[in-house]
């Protein structure tokens, strides 16, 4: 019997339970094929930027981009909860335009939760989401829209300060009603004290295996963007390589006159041809 879609109770209903597989995913088929292959949740992150869209990092990604990628993702995911990322400046300016960029990946795109970077900050802007029906999972520890001010792509927590700091955070957050909680890029210490601190399941990215799910991009995993490679990154297949020289081997084939083969040409009924032919001029058809 197929499974009913997961929802964000379902997701945070798993905390002690089972372990949460995430993937992200950008369009019709990274969104089929992380249905297929099981995930609980599939995200259409921000880093569509980078892994899609050729940018050098999260900041130039638009609501617009964001809408018209995860409207592709959710038409194809039918068991995995749809959690689409707000992108830089669209949660950042004001409560109000938070929930209503939040309800248009709802009302317009088809997820089912949102995701938003940054601590307790933030926390006014959750509650005020939920208010409108809206699921959140937070995003701490390294929150790449803040690049700016960290000075780059760097890990977070690596003192008992911040380590303590991303302890209340996530604490804040779990409070304001976040149904599960992204850690990137921290000591996996920090990461187990959260985990045990707050009721919701964190997802790891670069966190330690203490997590109660881990997430990463699809890109990533499937080697797919060679020469971007985070030390946390686990390959699990080289689908660069066998792509290259797939699509190497169509234009040797064009240039030789090699493709397309009497397989993949068609052919007129024998009579029409002869009747084709035969004509000597083609006004009347
Ligand atoms: O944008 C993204 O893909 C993310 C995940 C890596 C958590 O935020």
């Amino acid at each position: 019997m197929p499974q009913k879609q997961r929802t964000a109770p379902d997701i945070q209903a798993a905390k002690g339970q089972r372990k949460l597989a995430v993937l992200t995913a950008y369009d019709y088929p990274t969104g089929l094929l992380a249905d297929a292959a099981g995930a609980d949740v599939v995200l259409v992150g921000d880093s569509l930027g980078m892994v899609c869209l050729g940018l050098p990092d999260t900041l130039g990604v638009t609501m617009a981009d964001m809408i018209h990628h995860t409207k592709a993702v959710a038409r194809a995911v039918k068991s995995a909860l749809v959690v689409a990322d707000m992108p830089f400046m669209s949660y950042q300016t004001s409560i109000e335009t938070a929930v209503a960029n939040a309800g248009r990946f709802i009302q317009e795109a088809g997820a089912r939760a949102v995701k938003l970077e940054g601590g307790a900050d933030f926390a006014p802007h959750v509650r005020a989401m939920l208010a409108a029906g809206i699921p959140v999972m937070g995003h701490i520890g390294l929150t790449p829209q803040q690049i700016a001010r960290l000075g780059g792509f760097k890990a977070q927590g690596k003192t008992a300060r911040a380590a303590r700091k991303l302890v209340q955070e996530a604490k804040a957050l779990a409070e304001a009603g976040c149904f599960s909680l992204v850690l990137e890029a921290m000591p996996a210490e920090v990461a187990a004290r959260i985990t045990a601190e707050i009721e919701i399941p964190t997802i790891g990215i670069g966190a330690g295996p203490h997590c109660d799910g881990q997430v990463l991009v699809f890109h990533d995993i499937l080697g797919l963007c060679p020469g971007l490679k985070p030390g946390f990154v686990k390959q699990y297949a080289d689908l660069w390589t066998p792509a290259r020289d797939g699509l190497a081997a169509y234009c040797a084939e064009v240039r030789a006159g090699a493709f397309p083969a009497e397989a993949q040409t068609r052919r007129m009924d024998p009579q029409e041809l002869a009747e084709f032919l035969a004509a000597s001029e083609y006004g009347d058809a």
